[in-house]
């Protein structure tokens, strides 16, 4: 009979008192599946008082995040804390150290020192899984580390935060104003404790960097992504892409290009036929393997942990990023000025005869091809047949592919022209 595993958590926020739940309902098929019990020995957090709505009778309670992860009396440490750096950092190096298996859910410290976590699973022998650090319940590392070992990936892409697409999403369908929506995204538990992480892409921008080392054996680099988020997103770009024919999500995307590898975060137009399209709420999704699942919150992230658990109990020691550190490639970054796309143009012109093709010549001079362009309130008169004073109006234009930076240039020139107003709202499109 083998020894249960003995776990040590440290951090009981909403995914820590979740994950203890997780193994205390699903105790019997989780050994029946690793071949062995898997049991809470101690925990650690902040406050010892708060109530958490777990019985923690029974579990020691360590001094603190490091205390624990020196335990002896624990096999897996699994970090709970978060933030990318103290205390989480030199817990979980110490629990490496001392050869324990270390489980995370946190994306910004893999982000941003995975390599060297993952030089220290390797020498000491212990596993490091981080599957809940990208798209929650959703198993895309494993998916990419090990069921697509023998597929090459050109691209990896997907929307990997939930509370941007909680918002875009109930933004499109009520009409709901964005500080409402994160409002709710945060009392559901789905926003980061400071939320700027997520509407200004940054969490899709860590998630981003981890796929991209799994899906291209590079190494893991957060600085290589160019980040865009969804704050400047106005309900007049939703109800123009509806109208259009697209919707706007928050993507993170990682290709293969001749100039390196483009790894970007940015709101995208997606045509509403594609699968992505239907990817609604705080549902994350990563075709075309289309995965598809809950993508935030504290009972689908702490599955997540609790399937990492498992892996450790059943002896399963992969490398944490698909392949040993050594023989992870440097990332060499895409220039976004050379990227290559349609995009969504949304420009508040002056309504006098002329501006629209000062507009057109300009695209024109940069071999812009218009696919389509809608002009807002055309009839230029007013209720009662008058000749309306000229006014901004919206003017929407969708390109056929073409470059980053000709997009740019093309709308200084039309800045310098003074056919319109105030900054031009510009959004990528994604065809599939
Ligand atoms: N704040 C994150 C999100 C949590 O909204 O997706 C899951 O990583």
């Amino acid at each position: 009979m083998v020894a249960p595993l003995r776990v040590g958590i440290a951090g009981l926020g909403t995914v820590g008192a979740e994950v203890i739940r997780l193994i205390e309902q699903q105790g019997r098929a989780l050994s029946a599946r690793s071949g062995r019990g898997v049991r809470v020995v101690a925990v650690t957090a902040r406050s010892k008082a708060k109530k958490r709505g777990v019985d923690l009778r029974g579990i020691a309670w360590a001094k603190n995040a490091l205390a624990l992860a020196g335990d002896p009396g624990i096999d897996c440490f699994v970090e709970l804390i978060g933030g990318s750096g103290e205390p989480a950092l030199s817990a979980i190096e110490a629990a490496l150290k001392s050869g324990k298996s270390v489980v995370t859910a946190n994306k910004a410290l893999i982000a941003k020192h995975g390599l060297r976590l993952a030089r220290s699973a390797e020498k000491y022998g212990g596993a490091l899984n981080f599957e809940a650090a990208v798209g929650a319940a959703i198993p895309v590392v494993k998916t990419l580390r090990e069921g697509l070992a023998g597929t090459g990936v050109n691209r990896v892409y997907g929307i990997l935060n939930g509370t941007c697409n909680y918002i875009l999403t109930r933004m499109e369908q009520e009409g709901l104003s964005f500080a409402e929506c994160l409002k709710d995204a945060q009392r559901l538990g789905y926003a980061e404790a400071n939320p700027s992480f997520d509407v200004d892409g940054h969490d899709t921008a860590q998630k981003l960097a981890i796929l991209a080392s799994l899906a291209f054996g590079t190494k893991v680099a957060q600085s290589a992504v160019y980040v865009e988020g969804i704050s400047s997103i106005a309900p007049e770009d939703l109800r123009a892409a509806e109208e259009l024919g697209y919707r706007v999500k928050l993507l993170g995307v990682a290709v293969r290009t001749a100039k390196g590898i483009e790894q970007r975060v940015h709101p995208t137009m997606v045509p509403k036929s594609s699968s992505i399209a239907q990817v609604m709420g705080v549902t994350n999704g990563i075709p075309p393997i289309t995965l598809v699942g809950p993508g935030a919150g504290g009972a689908a992230t702490a599955s997540a942990v609790v399937a990492d658990i498992a892996d450790v109990a059943r002896g399963i020691r992969a490398k944490p990023f698909g392949r040993p550190v050594a023989r992870l490639r440097a990332t060499t970054k895409a220039p976004m000025e050379r990227h290559e796309g349609g995009y969504y143009i949304r420009l508040m012109a002056r309504d006098l005869a002329g501006t629209a093709a000062t507009i057109a010549t300009r695209l024109a001079e940069q071999k812009i091809s218009i696919e389509s362009i809608v002009q807002r309130h055309p009839d230029g008169v007013d209720a009662n047949g008058a000749a309306k004073k000229p006014s901004p109006v919206p003017v929407i234009l969708i390109t056929y592919a073409t470059h980053e930076d000709a997009v740019y240039r093309a709308l200084e020139a039309v800045q310098r022209d003074k056919v319109i107003s105030g900054r031009p709202q510009v959004i990528r499109i994604e065809k599939n």
